[in-house]
């Protein structure tokens, strides 16, 4: 159901659907594919033409080594994964960041019906006109934060640019705070949608070249939305895994919430089963 939600909300918006590219990608910079953008490489630097101006699709993803690396995580939060899907939007010099942003406020909240009050949202310090964008469009201040968090590319050169993310409160009984403060990871908060402003192009001499184009690049995490849809606490909880944990639980004769460390390898198996 959020795949079809999420597909033909965007075909409704002129957006041509496209099916998943394969994992292993036509890229000698990367081993897998780590991300939506990563089969429009080529169109995003401009190398290629695009095949249509707005496009949207569910691209199966790998984090399992180099720049976006998850592989550490797996298991000991209950939100990341070397396998997952995620579900994109794009504008290749077609709509920019305040259509972007107003789509993507619309379907959180008024298609997918999440609590407006629960969606934190963060934005490049760089970057005010995303942020008055969230203002005018959602009412909310965004959350300033610097590259690490709002900086987004795919490997060390390529195209890049700032992003915004939404992020999900899971209510006040879970550990964790706010984006950006130290507590960041403590589990309250989850990112489930990422909106990538990709305006530059950073060249082998670590230069930003600004693209003759903008474009648009977002990914949202299937398992994530349907953790905070399903009203779970983590994504191994969903239904899109919860069947290979009881599975897990059920080969080792371990029973899932019961102790902290056996939870641990417990997701862990499960994700690399998966
Ligand atoms: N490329 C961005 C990300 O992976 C948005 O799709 O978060």
């Amino acid at each position: 159901d959020i795949r079809k939600t999420f597909l033909s909300y965007f075909e409704s918006r002129g957006h041509k659907i496209v099916p998943s590219a394969s994992l292993i990608p036509n890229d000698p910079s990367l081993l897998f594919t780590v991300a939506g953008m990563v089969p429009w490489k080529g169109i995003l630097q401009g190398t290629e033409p695009a095949f249509a101006t707005r496009v949207a699709d569910v691209q199966k993803c790998i984090r399992a080594g180099g720049k976006h690396n998850d592989l550490e995580e797996v298991g000991f939060d209950g939100r990341h994964h070397t396998f997952f899907e995620m579900l994109g939007n794009w504008s290749f010099g077609d709509y920019f960041k305040e259509e972007a942003i107003a789509m993507s406020w619309e379907l959180l909240t008024s298609v997918f019906g999440l609590d407006p009050n629960r969606i934190v949202v963060t934005t490049h310090y760089s970057d005010d006109e995303a942020a008055a964008i969230w203002k005018k469009v959602s009412g909310k201040d965004a959350i300033l934060l610097g590259d690490k968090d709002n900086w987004w590319s795919a490997g060390d050169t390529g195209p890049c640019g700032p992003c915004t993310e939404m992020h999900y409160d899971l209510g006040e009984d879970m550990p964790g705070g706010l984006p950006g403060t130290p507590d960041e990871d403590g589990g309250r908060f989850v990112e489930i949608w990422n909106d990538v402003f990709m305006q530059y192009n950073k060249n082998e001499e670590g230069k930003f070249v600004p693209l003759g184009r903008h474009n648009v690049d977002t990914g949202m995490g299937v398992e994530r939305i349907a953790m905070v849809a399903q009203g779970v606490e983590s994504t191994f909880e969903t239904d899109v895994l919860k069947h290979i944990l009881n599975k897990v639980c059920e080969i080792t004769g371990k029973t899932y919430k019961e102790n902290n460390k056996t939870d641990i390898s417990l997701r862990i198996v499960t994700d690399h089963a998966r």
